[in-house]
């Protein structure tokens, strides 16, 4: 399959015709936006931590109904262990009154657990936004984001989709102009790849990724992260990627899903905004976390498992060339086990007839 990145340069590549072609397509809206929400996962949001006021009241209640059940059990007890000297089968009539109780109590905890789990609404940087798919993710999630892209036409239909954040026509490669830790994350889906590329003579891949993710780093707050679902070409684009990452102060590695399956494949590099070495998530479907150093060691592995796969499959579909001695062994095996009376196999079998004058 032929890669974009190679036929044009973005901005050329995502016309006005390209544009509209991928806001349309329905497999394309479906792939972005699960990548999206795998990302947003990855980002591991901190939750926003509720306000004492918040959560005062339903402590309140939960302590004074928990106190009242307290109180009642205390009293039964004594009840039963007088009544247990005349020995009958209690039949509590307040059975049904502890039943209701308890459910108070369980949704005055499920609302307390809600209270703490809620989500921080996040400020997000979507690079390459394109149409606005990612950026349609982040808004259902919650969080405010601003998106950058290098394609007007991309951004134009953005604009037509009325997605809800700020869209900035920019070329990524050239570094951010954003100010230092505005942003509690930055995502990236399906862009990174193409900073691999130049077009121009002067346009130098491993200088505009360094400039990239050094202007990146700055605008990221401390201890947040970056997601990328890239599509890398080969081992030395990710090698190239990583290196100039970790040059300019990120951490982090890769996070591969599906390793095993062709389509659902995917890689997420993740990237943290902090000096501290951090675990990498594991990847889903029996996937890979991989450190930033085993990196480039699996992607180049992964090829040659590819390659002896393909191998393999050549071997599997391998047929012999039609009147050849071995196809002809095959067709007469073949012959005899649907019941057909063939003649023995011999030496002369399948032999080239000399020509006769
Ligand atoms: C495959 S599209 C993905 C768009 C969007 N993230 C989505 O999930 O639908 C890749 C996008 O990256 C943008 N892009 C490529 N190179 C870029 C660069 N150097 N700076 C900014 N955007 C870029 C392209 O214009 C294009 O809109």
């Amino acid at each position: 399959m032929s890669r974009p990145e190679k036929e044009n340069p973005p901005e050329i590549y995502y016309n006005n015709e390209e544009a509209k072609k991928y806001a349309r397509n329905t497999r394309i809206i479906k792939i972005q936006t699960k990548m999206t929400e795998r990302s947003l996962q990855l980002l591991n949001i901190p939750e926003d931590p509720p306000e004492n006021d918040e959560l005062a009241p339903v402590l309140e209640k939960i302590e004074d109904k928990l106190s009242k059940i307290e109180t009642k059990n205390t009293s039964e007890n004594e009840g039963t262990e007088l009544e247990s000297e005349g020995s009958y089968e209690s039949d509590s009539p307040f059975e049904d009154e502890q039943n209701s109780e308890d459910e108070e109590l369980l949704a005055l905890e499920q609302e307390l657990e809600s209270l703490k789990n809620r989500r921080k609404s996040s400020f997000i940087l979507d690079l390459g936004c394109g149409s606005g798919l990612s950026g349609q993710v982040l808004t259902q999630n919650g969080h405010k984001w601003v998106g950058i892209d290098i394609s007007e036409s991309m951004l134009d239909i953005a604009v037509q989709r009325n997605t809800i954040g700020d869209k900035i026509l920019l070329d990524m490669g050239q570094g951010l102009p954003f100010r230092t830790g505005v942003f509690d994350g930055a995502i990236a889906i399906s862009s990174l790849q193409w900073l691999c590329y130049s077009n121009k003579k002067t346009e130098i891949p491993f200088k505009r990724l360094s400039t990239f993710f050094s202007s990146l780093y700055k605008c990221l707050s401390r201890d947040t992260r970056a997601i990328f679902q890239f599509y890398p070409e080969s081992p030395d684009q990710i090698e190239m990627i990583t290196t100039a990452a970790t040059k300019s102060g990120f951490t982090g590695g890769l996070v591969v899903d599906y390793p095993e399956s062709t389509r659902a494949k995917k890689f997420f590099l993740t990237l943290f905004s902090s000096t501290t070495i951090k675990q990498v998530p594991k990847g889903l479907g029996g996937g890979e976390n991989l450190s930033q150093k085993d990196v480039v060691q699996y992607v180049v592995e992964d090829k040659y498992k590819k390659k002896y796969q393909n191998n393999q499959r050549k071997k599997r579909n391998w047929k012999p060339r039609k009147k050849s001695r071995q196809w002809i062994l095959r067709k007469k095996e073949r012959q005899r086990k649907q019941g057909h009376k063939v003649r023995p196999d011999s030496k002369f079998t399948g032999r080239k007839r000399k020509d006769r004058w």
